[in-house]
């Protein structure tokens, strides 16, 4: 059974998620969180639906072996390809991170022009679209594809010559598009925000859902009347592979949180 003290678990590939558990500590403190970082099978961006169904399920059930009261599924690729499969299947509460980055990019745009970058599954698999196109029918969604932005991320080349020239070849045709608003699809790109905003220019607004999806998890933890209270939450973090890389990058997202990092085997 879980209760108010019960964590809330949060899921990605590898360290995406942790830019949306960033946002989490900060509006939501007193919860405790479990992170579950998949390093041995990332990327998930690549792989087919089958593979990323079976892993996404894998990861909810490690998360509620662990006793979480709620789910949030902190990488796109998995919301866009496993989300429903898991919702028919699972009766803990699963967020995605889609559904609020959508409902901030309609919220955002004058133009309705809105551009979607992901990983190759999440853009082929068209989710995005047909939930902007759900929320608001007349907009027109510009995608794009952008394979090398994770492997940059992973490797902490955000801010250099690299990152700008891999911005600049797969934005160029986006730019010109006329959008003012791009989705950033992907739970890894948040990190590329400064490089992506210098090339988009400030009249295009960078929609980042880790705001919005902390603020449902809100939502619904008061719903179920589910809210921690009081005291700071304590934070623990797994992964499937080797630690000390995910110690290393966590720590430059969530500073001496990411103290440590326990390894389970897959
Ligand atoms: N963080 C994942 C996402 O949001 C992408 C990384 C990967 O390809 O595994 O889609």
């Amino acid at each position: 059974m879980t209760n108010r003290d019960s964590a809330i678990g949060l899921f990605d590939s590898g360290i995406g998620g942790l830019t949306v558990l960033h946002k989490m500590i900060e509006m939501l403190p007193s919860e405790n969180t479990v992170y579950l970082g998949d390093t041995a099978r990332a990327p998930y961006g690549t792989k087919s639906v089958e593979t990323v169904v079976r892993y996404s399920f894998e990861n909810t059930e490690f998360l509620i072996e662990k006793g979480v009261k709620l789910v949030v599924v902190a990488c796109n690729t998995s919301t866009a390809l496993a989300l429903e499969a898991m919702r028919e299947k699972l009766t803990i509460p699963l967020i995605g991170v889609i559904e609020p980055g959508v409902r901030r990019a309609l919220q955002v745009t004058m133009n309705s022009r809105v551009g979607v970058i992901g990983t190759e599954a999440t853009i082929q698999s068209g989710a995005y679209t047909r939930a902007l196109k759900a929320g608001a029918p007349n907009t027109e969604v510009y995608s794009r594809a952008c394979p090398l932005f994770v492997p940059l991320v992973e490797e902490g080349w955000t801010d250099n010559g690299v990152a700008a020239t891999t911005v600049e070849a797969y934005l160029g045709s986006l730019k010109q598009s006329g959008i003012d608003t791009l989705i950033l699809g992907c739970t890894h790109y948040p990190l590329l925000k400064k490089t992506i905003r210098k090339f988009m220019g400030n009249a295009v607004q960078l929609v980042d859902s880790a705001e919005e999806i902390a603020k449902e998890v809100g939502v619904v933890l008061k719903k179920g009347s589910l809210t921690r209270k009081g005291v700071k939450g304590n934070h623990s973090f797994f992964v499937t592979d080797a630690p000390d890389r995910f110690i290393k990058v966590g720590r430059r997202f969530l500073g001496e949180k990411v103290e440590s990092a326990v390894r389970i085997e897959r």
